[in-house]
């Protein structure tokens, strides 16, 4: 019978701005050669208390202190040494160890849920321990607030691998969960037109702002904005307005009082230089991902991808008017310049790979291509995000043989049905180390099965009239408590 596999892709809701594939929760089949995790549980006492008891003092101290703005004047100003001064790890090619350890910093409409989906899968196949959003319902970290310690569920001890949903970036809260010392910091940018097209079309800001009757909403916005003071009560309401200008910074932390001044711009980026060991670009996706597979000492199976969440071709603005570019470009000069330089620092490291990369980046296409074929029907699927919203979708092939299957489905899953899995996973672990609390009910558990310390009580009347106590009562103590 045939296998119908429906997914559900994109939809942003007010709150959380995520996008929806619907499918099941499986688990990959574990035939990765890769070394054990190793974790040790010393204690789920953690269970029994709310999140905000046990959070311990640093991370209290980590959370309370909010990132704003870093003065970086003291540090070398000639980034490219600085970089350099890494150790090129892929080069090493047998002896390093895979990276267990990695910040996502997933960006809005950039690709993103492609690399989460390769993260998920990835830390799934290792047992790897997800940090995720604390409140049930929610898929992001309490975006668009800054990322804190506290928005996160608790992880009982198991030291935190990876975080890939979206999360405002904070520096000091992150680098306490994923200190810089054995972490990986990656990011991935986009071409600032197509990435604020796609922000100000797919999330609908044309109505919040009031330019929905509008023959062209982006272009009339763009010459008329309204004044911050205008647009901040609706950021209020809508949450998604906070990406209503340099969408890119914004994610990655920057206060919208520096949008406007150059050299807070320029410093900022200096710093997320230094902050993250990746930049990946979207317009040379397959590139970004053999850095990324080189940074963590992956396997190229490792990487493979199916484009998720991707807008339908007609809802796409195919070309987009000069003059609006124009105005993209100035509205948001400051991703702009994000995107200049990390285009340059991200063509710097494939140059810096050698004839190797190439030759590697040919391979994986082959195999991407392959595994597309053996997992996907041919055509256009159309599914519904939510209630009129449509996105590209996938249907997967009839006849996929059964140790594939479970790649070709978990490569089509989002995050949102990762996250409910990775939830339900982490409290089968700990209700396996968790102590049943039956002691009552096991028959072996009963003190009569050895008697050395039997209880002998002293019976009186019957033949220890005259015996004297065991302890003696301290009379003056007692003499002197009752009287006043
Ligand atoms: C920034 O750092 C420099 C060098 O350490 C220092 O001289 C300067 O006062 C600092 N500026 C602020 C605003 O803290
Ligand atoms: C992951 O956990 C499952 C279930 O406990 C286990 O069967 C599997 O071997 C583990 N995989 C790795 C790579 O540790
Ligand atoms: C621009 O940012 C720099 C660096 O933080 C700051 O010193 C300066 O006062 C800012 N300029 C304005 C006009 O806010």
């Amino acid at each position: 019978m045939a296998f119908h596999m429906k997914t559900l892709f994109g939809c942003v809701s007010a709150i959380s701005l995520i996008c929806i594939v619907f499918y099941g929760m499986n688990n990959l089949p574990s035939t990765a050669r890769c070394p054990t995790v190793e974790r040790k549980i010393t204690s789920t006492r953690n269970l029994k208390f709310d999140r905000a008891d046990i959070l311990s003092a640093g991370e209290r101290k980590a959370d309370q202190t909010e990132y704003r703005f870093v003065n970086i004047s003291s540090q070398p100003e000639n980034l490219p040494s600085l970089k350099s001064q890494k150790p090129p790890k892929h080069q090493k090619k047998q002896t390093c160890s895979p990276t267990n350890h990695v910040l996502f910093l997933k960006t809005h409409k950039t690709g993103s849920s492609t690399i989460t989906n390769i993260l998920n899968r990835y830390g799934d196949k290792k047992n790897l321990t997800f940090v995720l959003p604390r409140q049930k319902q929610l898929f992001t970290f309490l975006w668009p607030a800054r990322f804190r310690v506290s928005y996160s569920a608790p992880l009982y001890n198991f030291g935190a691998n990876i975080l890939c949903n979206h999360a405002r970036f904070n520096k000091r809260p992150m680098n306490y969960i994923f200190p810089k010392v054995h972490s990986r910091y990656i990011t991935i940018l986009r071409d600032p037109v197509s990435q604020y097209e796609s922000v100000f079309n797919f999330m609908h800001f044309a109505k919040p702002l009031g330019f929905k009757d509008e023959e062209d909403p982006l272009g009339t916005f763009l010459k008329f904005p309204p004044p911050f003071q205008e647009i901040k009560p609706l950021m209020k309401t809508t949450l998604a307005l906070n990406l209503v200008r340099n969408p890119m910074l914004f994610d990655l932390g920057l206060d919208f009082r520096y949008f406007q001044n150059v050299t807070a711009v320029k410093r900022y980026i200096n710093f997320l230089d230094k902050e993250f060991d990746l930049v990946m670009i979207l317009e040379h996706f397959d590139e970004s991902l053999l850095l990324l597979k080189r940074l963590l000492c992956w396997e190229l199976k490792d990487i493979l991808y199916f484009k998720l969440n991707e807008r339908q071709d007609k809802q796409k603005q195919k070309v987009i008017d000069k003059e609006v570019r124009e105005d993209i470009k100035s509205w948001n000069k400051a991703d702009f310049m994000l995107y200049q330089y990390f285009y340059r620092t991200f063509w710097k490291k494939v140059k810096a790979q050698g004839p190797s990369f190439q030759k590697e980046l040919r391979v994986f296409k082959r195999r991407k291509e392959a595994l597309s074929r053996a997992c996907l029907q041919k055509g256009n699927f159309l599914d519904e995000a939510y209630t009129g919203v449509y996105v590209k979708g996938y249907s997967l092939k009839k006849n996929v043989p059964m140790r594939k299957r479970k790649l070709c489905e978990n490569m089509m899953k989002n995050e949102i049905s990762y996250v409910k899995y990775f939830r339900e996973k982490i409290n089968n672990q700990v209700k396996k180390i968790e102590e049943p609390d039956e002691y009552l009910d096991d028959p072996k558990n009963d003190w009569e099965v050895a008697s050395d310390l039997e209880h002998d009580p002293i019976l009186s009347g019957v033949g220890s009239a005259d015996a004297a106590p065991v302890v003696p009562k301290p009379d003056s103590l007692q003499g002197g408590e009752t009287k006043p």
